[in-house]
């Protein structure tokens, strides 16, 4: 047949978004309307406040989407959106809005794991296919996944405690930078000496991908914690950098391992974590050394998107793994 254009979107946290992408690879229009500014203030996302901002929005950010696309809904093939994981407030409203536009149109549902979206934004960005290896770094979320030919995902490690961002998040606001912390974060390291500080790196066993921060994280507190209490200035820039060189470290000594036991010769790294430069820089040099092809999303398309959701509902379109007007979203499920 023609080519297959898919209405997208994504609510499953601080995010209304949506976004028409043809074929999994061309992004047709994309919408974002960031609730930044109502979270700021209290240091992190209220899932009320978040709820209640996207009821108010998301009618609007598909409207737009549509519009920017110059399409209507006829002419597409299928709805695409984020069952989970996520706020569940939050979810529902996509949730809802995508199975009244599905009905009315009479198109397809498809539901979208929200990792997997990531995932599937370095395809926008890069063209990349499964077989990859995937490091995936958010909010929410950190996982080292295998993504065989078929998209078929056996998941090697996650976090036992913190998200890479999730870290970034709260140490930025032991260091009164704002939220949401992480390119706040990058901003001042990138003032700062690397090799101020060794701040250590869990250890889990050496027959395990999973990773664990909240060691890492106490160490930065209570570093910052002393350096408050003695008499010489604080040296943020060097805490910040020094903490980001630890948090990147970690992230590729797993991944390495993942691409030398498994011998797959393709990374993809993603998620909001990947925009940071630190740690883009290490994963290309982790792929140059080991001979491999790196793929990462452009920067506007590593944080909460709809693009992503679109490309990533393509797969499953192939593959007619379609939901139905019984979808719902859930808080918590694995890819
Ligand atoms: O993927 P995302 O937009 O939302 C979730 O699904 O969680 O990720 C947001 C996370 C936040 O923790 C934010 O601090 C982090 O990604 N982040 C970064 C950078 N940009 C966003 N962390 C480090 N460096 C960055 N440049
Ligand atoms: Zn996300």
């Amino acid at each position: 047949g023609g080519p297959t254009e898919i209405l997208a979107i994504e609510s499953s946290c601080d995010e209304t978004a949506a976004a028409v992408v043809r074929d999994g690879r061309v992004i047709i229009s994309s919408v974002v309307a960031s609730q930044m500014s109502s979270h700021e203030r209290f240091g992190g996302v209220v899932p009320e406040v978040a709820s209640r901002a996207h009821v108010e929005q998301i009618s609007l950010v598909v409207d737009e989407a549509l519009q920017k696309a110059d399409r209507t809904l006829s002419e597409l093939q299928a709805i695409a959106v984020t069952s989970g994981p996520g706020l569940i407030g939050a979810l529902f409203v996509g949730v809802t809005a995508a199975k009244t536009l599905a009905q009315v149109a009479g198109l397809p549902i498809i539901d979208v794991h929200h990792l997997a979206g990531h995932m599937y934004a370095a395809a926008l960005s890069d063209g990349v296919e499964p077989p990859f290896i995937a490091l995936i770094v958010s909010g929410g979320h950190t996982e080292l996944l295998q993504v065989n030919a078929g998209g078929e995902i056996i998941r090697l490690g996650k976090t036992r405690d913190d998200a890479a961002g999730e870290v970034f998040d709260k140490i930025a606001r032991a260091l009164e930078l704002g939220y949401p912390g992480g390119p706040l974060i990058q901003q001042l390291a990138s003032q700062g000496d690397p090799e101020y500080f060794d701040f250590p790196q869990a250890k889990l066993g050496d027959h395990s991908f999973d990773f664990s921060f909240s060691g890492l994280k106490s160490a930065v507190l209570l570093h910052l914690d002393r350096a408050k209490k003695s008499s010489q200035p604080l040296r943020k820039a060097d805490i910040a950098a020094s903490f980001q060189r630890a948090v990147v470290a970690a992230l590729i000594a797993k991944t390495r391992e993942a691409l030398l036991q498994t011998g797959l010769d393709t990374l993809v790294v993603a998620g909001g974590v990947a925009a940071n430069l630190a740690l883009r820089d290490a994963a290309k040099s982790l792929c140059e050394e080991l001979g491999i092809r790196l793929a990462v999303p452009d920067f506007w398309l590593c944080t909460d998107n709809a693009a992503m959701i679109g490309a990533a509902a393509y797969m499953r379109y192939k593959q007619r793994k379609l939901a139905d007007l019984t979808l719902t979203g859930r808080a918590e499920f694995s890819i």
